[in-house]
């Protein structure tokens, strides 16, 4: 049976090198359930790989590097069908399952994480690991649990691995900053905090500033004044944890404005970052600047899709796309300016 799916083939041509093809819909592996998509969401990460941001993304550090040349290798060395885009982030209906899978059958509504080398979630159909599958339950639509996943999960590995915070409201007070607030991983990360024992700072442009004190930010600064550029708390408060959602803000900023022990987690690590986080490692520095590198684990997806379904935690939708207009989906990301996430429904 063929399938519609969105591929790309040439790297550094943005959305323009996208093309819209039938191809056989995927078989699942025993391990693997295949589900009718219903939506996907958009992370800027794969339109920077797209875009062959090599330099600028991935020389940041050897890890990143050797990361890149797996993918490099895995893309180059794979069957056609992993040129669809690399969309993981997947909300649908399972309609078949492989032989060893026992916790999913046809029929059920699921989010599922696809693999991360291979995408495919820009397609009517995607095959996903039944080990990355969660329930979706009947209060998330697809597009909330699609739009949950990498940018949810970033948000709540910032929080709780990195700063600390506990999201049942115990553990000491944190006073928290997250830049880009009104974006995807920001919109996530500053609803989590406050189930947290936070005060929360955030930076987004103007447009946002009511939408993110209504997501519980106690303190709004727009990124596009003297004293949104300096980060300063308007009451003063030193950060405990900068959750870095944006780019291009050296060291130099921050470091005033964090308390002795307060460290900067940068999602988006460039050179400067990754030779801050080196030498702060190495001069034994109390301010740490962390780079996060994320990491899937379906337990946290089941804890996120859960407070979605309680109403603790909610997706801002910035816009939906057919699948048959993918292409002004990538570009709407590319362009960096998304309120919340970006989903294209097939
Ligand atoms: N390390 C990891 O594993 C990991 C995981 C997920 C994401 N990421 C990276 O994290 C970054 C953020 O992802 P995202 O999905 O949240 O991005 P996004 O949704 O594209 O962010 C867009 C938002 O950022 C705001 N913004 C842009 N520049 C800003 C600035 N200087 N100060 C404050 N707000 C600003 C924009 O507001 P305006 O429209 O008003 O400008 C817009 O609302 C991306 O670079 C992504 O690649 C990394």
């Amino acid at each position: 049976m063929a399938m519609h799916a969105v591929q790309y083939d040439s790297y550094g041509s943005g959305s323009a090198g996208l093309k819209h093809v039938e191809v056989p819909v995927p078989t699942p592996k025993k391990d693997e359930v295949l589900v009718k998509v219903e939506a996907t969401s958009i992370n800027p990460l794969t339109g920077k790989f797209r875009r062959a941001c090599f330099v600028h993304f991935f020389l940041p550090s050897f890890l990143l590097f050797l990361i890149a040349v797996a993918l490099c290798f895995m893309f180059f060395t794979s069957p056609i069908s992993t040129k669809c885009l690399k969309t993981i982030d997947v909300g649908g209906e399972v309609v078949e399952v492989g032989s060893n899978v026992k916790r999913f059958k046809a029929g059920d509504k699921v989010v599922a994480m696809l693999n991360a080398l291979n995408g495919g979630g820009s397609a009517e159909y995607a095959v996903a690991n039944e080990s990355l599958t969660v329930p979706r339950l009947a209060e998330v639509s697809a597009a909330e649990g699609a739009g949950l996943i990498v940018a949810g999960l970033t948000a709540l590995q910032a929080l709780v691995n990195h700063s600390e915070v506990k999201l049942n409201g115990t553990g000491p007070r944190k006073n928290i900053l997250f830049t880009a607030a009104s974006g995807g991983v920001g919109h996530y990360a500053v609803q989590l905090a406050k189930l947290g024992n936070t005060h929360v700072t955030a930076t987004c442009g103007v447009r946002n500033i009511d939408l993110v004190k209504s997501l519980g930010a106690d303190e709004v600064l727009d990124y596009n004044t003297p004293e949104g550029a300096a980060l300063k708390s308007p009451s003063g408060q030193k950060y405990d944890a900068v959750i870095h959602c944006t780019t291009g803000i050296p060291w130099s900023t921050f470091e005033p404005n964090l308390s002795s022990s307060g460290n900067v987690i940068d999602i988006t690590p460039a050179v400067c970052a990754m030779w801050t986080f080196a030498v702060k490692k190495l001069t034994f520095s109390k301010k740490q600047l962390v780079p996060l590198v994320l990491i899937l684990k379906k337990e946290n997806l089941e804890l996120i899709v859960g407070l979605v379904k309680e109403g603790k935690l909610k997706t801002v939708i910035d816009s939906k796309f057919p699948l048959s207009k993918a292409e002004d989906a990538w570009s709407k990301s590319i362009d960096g300016h998304a309120t919340g996430k970006i989903i294209v429904e097939p």
